[in-house]
């Protein structure tokens, strides 16, 4: 059912499309429409060629065969309808058969509310298939996923990949063959557990690695520095320290200070030699001396690829070495790839976005296209990896 082919040769259908619209939403607000606008291109295209969509996405991850409200796609609608220039219409109950109510665009309520999307039920991606008279698989940030609307729908019509997939394949690609040397690979965030593969691929192919978050607390650990009372995975020291064994752990770009708060509610923050942590800080940022070094290795880089913040961006001002080594990478000319949904939304805020290469839409997609992992939906199109 896959045709290796041109989602422009697509004309007069009634066209399935997954979409990941996965937009972030703090407190029923939309941090960031990112997602929705990269998706706006492949839906134009449709359109131009006559074709009717009917748009498949999930939002979150709600408890299968339930509708929740608080997990609809509706909160979705204006944004998509403002940033398309054209009417959609909402389907609640679609599943059974969609009205497009003159309009010439669905967008079908999320697809993990049916019962067998999540374990690929192919009864389930049959159902779904007869919506549709073509399947264009767009969604980049769940291809790492096989579900009814990912990968089942693929058995049953003739599958296209679209515009943006091929641009994110085409991109990490890219960077995973780079001979643009320097390469400086910085990997944030608050579990090394779920990074180790990454970190392990990337300390190969890198000539500087640069930490931070909680991963960097359990290699500070590892390396038997005090962190106080930091975010930190003591079940995975072990493996910290199996890495800075190897060969190559001379490219991690060690911190020489960090930000703490010995507060409870997180006030005072102040700044501390990596040396003089006390038992009871909490590390939550980078140092100004930390961010210089970083910001110099940033300076020398010809190819960089960014994972995750480096600090708790969520309170300032622990959001400071973040925002640095941001305008550092945008500045620095280097070819840059940043995936990941949390760190998006600070380079929109500091309106950075032109300024790197390449904006992935894909967050645990990206590191698993990375690390070599499989990406069935990616495998079944024959989008092959470096
Ligand atoms: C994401 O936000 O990473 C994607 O939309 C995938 O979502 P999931 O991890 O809930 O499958």
């Amino acid at each position: 059912m896959i045709k290796e082919s041109n989602q422009s040769e697509i004309k007069n259908k009634n066209v399935l499309l997954r979409l990941d619209l996965n937009v972030p939403v703090f407190k029923g607000k939309i941090l960031s429409d990112f997602r929705i606008l990269k998706s706006i291109p492949t839906i134009k295209n449709l359109l131009k060629n006559n074709n009717k969509i009917i748009i498949l996405s999930h939002f979150g991850r709600p408890k299968e065969g339930l509708y929740d409200e608080s997990f609809s796609l509706k909160i979705i609608i204006n944004n998509l309808e403002n940033l398309l220039g054209e009417k959609v219409t909402f389907s609640k109950d679609w599943v059974n058969g969609v009205n497009f109510n003159g309009n010439n665009i669905v967008l079908c309520e999320n697809v993990r509310f049916q019962k067998g999307e999540k374990e690929n039920l192919p009864s389930l991606a049959k159902q779904i298939s007869c919506l549709g008279d073509v399947f264009v698989f767009d969604a980049f940030g769940v291809s790492h996923r096989k579900e009814a609307s990912t990968y089942g729908i693929s058995d049953y019509l003739q599958t296209f990949s679209g515009d943006l997939l091929k641009n994110e394949v085409m991109n990490a690609n890219k960077l995973l063959s780079s001979e643009k040397r320097p390469m400086t690979t910085i990997i944030s965030g608050a579990k090394i557990s779920t990074k180790l593969t990454l970190i392990r691929k990337l300390l190969s192919k890198s000539d500087n690695i640069i930490l931070g978050g909680g991963i960097l607390n359990t290699f500070l650990m590892a390396m038997s520095h005090e962190i106080g009372d930091s975010l930190v995975e003591k079940s995975f020291i072990e493996e910290a320290q199996e890495i800075l064994n190897c060969a190559d752990s001379k490219k991690i770009i060690m911190p020489l200070d960090v930000m703490v708060s010995s507060d409870t509610s997180l006030d005072n923050p102040e700044i501390r030699d990596i040396s003089m942590v006390q038992s009871n800080d909490k590390i939550l940022d980078i140092g100004e001396k930390t961010i210089n070094r970083y910001i110099k290795v940033i300076s020398e880089s010809s190819t960089i690829f960014w994972n995750g913040p480096l600090g708790y961006v969520e309170k300032s001002p622990f959001d400071n070495g973040t925002i640095k080594i941001s305008k550092a990478i945008a500045s620095s000319g280097a070819y840059s790839v940043v995936g990941g949904g949390d760190t998006i939304p600070i380079i929109e805020a500091l309106n950075l976005q032109d300024k790197f290469s390449c904006l992935s839409t894909g967050g645990g997609s990206l590191l698993k296209f990375i690390e070599g992992e499989d990406l069935p939906i990616l495998d079944k199109l024959g989008m092959y990896r470096i």
